[in-house]
């Protein structure tokens, strides 16, 4: 099985948001949560973490987004569950996202996605560690 790191973003939270992605994550059969925090993020864990978007036109306007207000951090533990949680959450871009998924039914601007969710096994791995680092 796998594990995958999920980050419900600073908009899903003041929104009240969480209960609802929470629950469709959840709904799927055979997938458990193993940790959740309410945290905020400081410069140095986006940094690590979007470190692959340092450069680009959108970098900085997403780690002030990142930082605007506390995250949910979740690991979902299950079969196939990095390739599924993308799945449940859309595309990166909430007006191409169909009804149905996460973006797709809440999202508004493509900075403002609501959540997460490594991209592959070499990135979860990478992401729990700066997240979790205690988890075995
Ligand atoms: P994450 O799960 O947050 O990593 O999203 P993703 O894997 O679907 O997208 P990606 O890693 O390519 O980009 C990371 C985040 O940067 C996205 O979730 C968006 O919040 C933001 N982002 C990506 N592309 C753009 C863009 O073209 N414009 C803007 N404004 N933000 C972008
Ligand atoms: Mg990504």
């Amino acid at each position: 099985t796998q594990r995958t790191l999920v980050l419900l973003k600073p908009d899903a939270v003041r929104r009240s948001l969480v209960g609802e992605i929470i629950s469709r994550i959840e709904r799927k059969a055979g997938w458990q949560i193993t940790a959740l925090e309410l945290r905020s993020l400081g410069q140095e864990t986006l940094e690590q973490h979007y470190g692959e978007h340092k450069g680009k036109p959108f970098y900085e306007p997403l780690v002030e987004f990142m930082s605007s207000g506390p995250v949910v951090a979740l690991v979902v533990e299950g079969e196939r569950v990095i390739e599924g949680v993308r799945a449940l959450a859309g595309p990166t871009d909430p007006i191409a996202a169909a009804p149905g998924s996460i973006r797709g039914d809440f999202g508004t601007i493509v900075r403002e996605n609501l959540i997460h969710a490594s991209d592959s096994e070499e990135s979860a791995e990478r992401e729990l560690k700066i997240f979790f680092p205690g988890l075995a």
